[in-house]
């Protein structure tokens, strides 16, 4: 049978929506809202093929008593969007290596310092901050972790090979000197890619979130859009734990933490925002 034919037969139901979409909150805190029905029917119609499933209601029986997770995982992977590029909004790179750590290095007394990538997709986010590192700080030490709650996208970073779209912000010095071009795509230089140390970690997983500790600085941009405001709420204090005194927070310059907390003290460097933890 087609596929056309076959997924046709199958309908996601307006009540099965409700449990698929309650559990995908109840363990991410990604919110499809009702009129988002279609995404996820249309992200699921494969996967329940490949399964040979005759119904999302084999499926969420699935996702509900799947013991050991690895359904999740894949549902995670599916509903995900992991848009990314390298250098993607720069000013907020130059703000981290021109006013951000000066000023916690002052504070320290030294130039090492602790960053994170949470929810970085495919690597280009900490990629970008090593390479900057690279070339223009090579005596600071600098330890980046970066994760992501999709398995998929955390072993597309691991392999480091990447698009013409993802590469097209990355400066032609940079492109030259860190990357080499072969019939895959751009492969980044394998000393970048040791430098970064990747991790599954769902930001909702308090247990996880708490072997997060002591940053310096955290990167956690373009994911809170996809959260309602609890999910936000518990994520960012959350991320507020994850921080030592005096650390900083750095969302998507479109996500503003003004209706989500109080904790952070906004400081506003070159017109942009960014959150530092009092
Ligand atoms: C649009 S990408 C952002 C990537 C990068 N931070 C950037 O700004 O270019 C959003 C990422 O958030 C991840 N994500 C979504 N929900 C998450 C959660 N609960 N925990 C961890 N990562 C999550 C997705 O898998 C996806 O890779």
């Amino acid at each position: 049978m087609s596929l056309n034919m076959t997924s046709s037969n199958i309908k996601l139901r307006d009540e099965t929506f409700k449990q698929l979409r309650d559990i995908i909150y109840e363990k991410s805190g990604i919110f499809i809202p009702d009129n988002k029905k279609y995404f996820l029917e249309n992200k699921l119609i494969r996967r329940i093929q490949e399964k040979n499933f005759n119904s999302f209601e084999d499926y969420l029986y699935l996702i509900r008593y799947n013991s050991n997770g690895n359904e999740l995982s894949s549902l995670f992977d599916l509903v995900t969007t992991n848009e990314t590029f390298f250098f993607r909004e720069p000013l907020q790179f130059d703000i981290l290596f021109d006013f951000i750590m000066p000023e916690i290095s002052r504070g320290k007394g030294n130039n090492n310092f602790k960053i994170w990538s949470a929810a970085c997709s495919t690597g280009e986010e900490p990629y970008t901050i090593v390479l900057i590192k690279t070339e223009k700080k090579p005596d600071m030490k600098l330890d980046v972790y970066a994760s992501d709650i999709s398995e998929g996208v955390i072993n597309a970073a691991k392999a480091g090979i990447y698009s013409s779209y993802s590469v097209r912000n990355i400066p032609e010095t940079y492109l030259r000197k860190y990357f080499k071009q072969n019939g895959q795509g751009f492969e980044l230089d394998q000393n970048i890619k040791n430098s970064v140390r990747f991790l599954n970690i769902n930001l909702n997983d308090e247990k996880k979130m708490r072997s997060m500790y002591d940053f310096d600085v955290i990167f956690c941009r373009n994911v809170l859009i996809y959260f309602d405001d609890k999910a936000k709420q518990k994520v960012v204090s959350l991320l507020y734990n994850s921080l030592r005194p005096g650390g900083y927070l750095i969302t998507g310059s479109t996500e503003s933490l003004h209706n989500v907390t109080r904790a952070f003290k906004p400081v506003v460097i070159n017109k942009a925002i960014v959150y530092r933890r009092t």
